[in-house]
């Protein structure tokens, strides 16, 4: 909730860093030789939560970052995607073997409540609706799905002829938008699961990372082309693009205020982007 503070993962590590002097703050490293996937705060600033390719998802406290709790073989092919609900009462966890799994947390237990298997492939990306009663996962397998994790059912789900990497709910929760290796954004109807449109994202390579900003007016992506692109969410036009990575994009945020995208790519570079307009 904040932009003076953000975190990336790694092999084998975990990096808390402070923005304004562009410092690391934290280095969380684990004994194991293993691959964060993927990493999420929780909601009330006291876990950051993370997804590793050994089965296991730890959560460690941001300031001294200790080990919280490790939920052991989350996942049998690895955890390939993870988030966690603004209550901070439940983890969605999504496997390289395709299985979506939801984790009930409280002080002193992890409970597994529920395995949702429709995906057949590595779930790459997880979102979860404001209210915490929905969330969509996007799939190497083509396929996105949007839950209900109340009733623990499928309510729509959306196929191309893609390998998705990322998803994002329009802030309005009435469209999602969704990348991956056929280069394009698509627009969804959050509703019945139909189309809306289809603009190319890139001329070369996969695009692997996406994010929106909180009033939907604008999102960011990025992606094998080595190239930040911000685009005008009605419009499907590009109105910024970013040049200076030297590797693939493999993830980008933008903070919270719109003051910062952060991107980062497989060589190990974190680029800090002044969010344009904002400086
Ligand atoms: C980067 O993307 C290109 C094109 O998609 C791919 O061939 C290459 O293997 C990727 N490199 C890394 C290090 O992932």
């Amino acid at each position: 909730g904040t932009s003076d503070l953000f975190a990336t993962c790694s092999k084998n590590d975990i990096r808390v860093w402070h923005t304004p002097e562009h410092r690391e703050l934290l280095r969380i490293v684990v004994p194991a030789i293993a691959t964060c996937h993927a990493i999420e705060f929780m909601r009330d600033g006291r876990s950051i939560i993370s997804a590793w390719n050994d089965g296991k998802i730890r959560a460690f406290m941001p300031q001294t970052g200790r080990l919280m709790y490790v939920i052991n073989h989350a996942h049998s092919l690895g955890v390939t995607a993870i988030a966690t609900t603004s209550d901070c009462k439940r983890i969605i966890s999504g496997g390289g073997e395709g299985q979506v799994r939801i984790w009930e947390i409280r002080e002193k237990t992890r409970k597994l409540e529920e395995v949702l298997k429709e995906h057949i492939s590595a779930v790459s990306c997880i979102k979860i609706n404001k209210n915490d009663r929905e969330c969509v996962t996007a799939s190497l397998d083509g396929t996105c799905i949007i839950w209900d994790i109340i009733r623990f059912a499928r309510k729509q789900m959306i196929l191309a002829n893609t390998l998705f990497k990322c998803v994002c709910y329009h802030p309005e929760e009435c469209q999602i938008i969704t990348s991956g290796t056929d280069r394009k954004i698509a627009y969804w109807e959050v509703f019945d699961g139909s189309a809306i449109r289809e603009v190319e994202g890139s001329a070369s390579g996969s695009i692997n990372g996406m994010d929106i900003t909180s009033d939907g007016a604008y999102f960011v992506t990025g992606g094998d082309d080595h190239l930040v692109k911000l685009w005008n969410y009605n419009e499907g036009a590009v109105t910024h693009v970013g040049v200076g990575h030297s590797g693939n994009i493999t993830h980008l945020k933008i903070c919270p205020g719109n003051k910062y995208i952060v991107s980062v790519s497989a060589d190990g570079a974190i680029l800090l982007w002044n969010y344009p307009g904002s400086h």
